[in-house]
């Protein structure tokens, strides 16, 4: 795809001499959602962690825009506007939640514009700079980290499973915050999920992922998306 914030291609990865992801090419371009589903232990966070520079891969090539990253350390791909929120809990939970969104900017002018964006977002993190992160709920933790993200204007920010455990009210939030990071801040994102209506309701278009391969891909707007979908997340 030209024109792509995101391109994969032939990547292998896994710890040690034990391979999780297998020969996955995908694409993502500015303003488009990929989700990637699986069930548990398919590979999916190996595959975030590999594009975010956590593990070396065994082959492929990992680009952001024209650029070859795949040699590249984490704070270089950072540089080039790749953000991530993982599925652990990764906020200082003794840092209060300023101080957790200021992680990795340098300026004070980036912090108040970035914080413009988080009040518009998630307006009662914006009431709670000074609470720690730590006693925060669940839900607002996932919000948190997700703000993180989004806090450095990234072109590329992969998402790991956040809707893991959250009601429905936390899930719509998300789901909007993300589809306007994308629609209209044009920013790419990569999203694992297992919640399916969700991901329908946010990605443009989607890939299964099965022992570390892609085995489906569609537009999610494709009327047997869902069926294509439940039927590989239930074999
Ligand atoms: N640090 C690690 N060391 C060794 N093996 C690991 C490590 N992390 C994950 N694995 C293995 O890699 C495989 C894929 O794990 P991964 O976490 O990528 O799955 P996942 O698709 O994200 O699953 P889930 O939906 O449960 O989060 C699993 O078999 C897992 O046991
Ligand atoms: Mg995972």
């Amino acid at each position: 795809m030209s024109g792509a914030i995101l391109s994969v291609e032939g990547l292998s990865s896994g710890y040690g001499a034990a391979t999780v992801v297998r020969e996955v090419s995908l694409q993502v371009a500015p303003g488009e959602v990929l989700v990637l589903l699986g069930k548990n232990g398919m590979g999916k966070s190996t595959l975030l962690r590999t594009i975010m520079g956590y593990l070396r891969p065994h082959a492929g090539r990992i680009c952001v825009g024209a650029t070859d990253v795949t040699g590249e350390p984490v704070h270089r791909r950072a540089a080039h506007g790749v953000s991530y929120a993982p599925q652990e809990r990764a906020l200082f939970q003794d840092l209060s939640v300023r101080d957790n969104l200021r992680l990795g900017l340098s300026k004070d002018r980036d912090f108040e514009q970035a914080l413009g964006r988080v009040r518009r977002a998630f307006p009662f993190l914006a009431e709670r700079l000074a609470q720690p992160a730590g006693t925060l709920s669940g839900g607002e933790q996932k919000m948190l980290l997700v703000a993180r993200a989004l806090m450095t204007a990234p072109r590329l920010v992969l998402v790991d499973e956040v809707t893991e455990g959250l009601q429905p009210s936390v899930v719509d939030r998300l789901a909007t915050v993300l589809r306007r990071a994308a629609a209209e801040e044009r920013r790419a994102i990569l999203l694992v999920e297992q919640h399916v209506h969700f991901a329908l309701s946010v990605a443009d278009r989607y890939a299964v992922l099965k022992l570390g391969t892609i085995v489906a891909t569609g537009s999610t707007r494709d009327p047997d998306a869902q069926a294509v979908i439940e039927s590989q997340l239930r074999v």
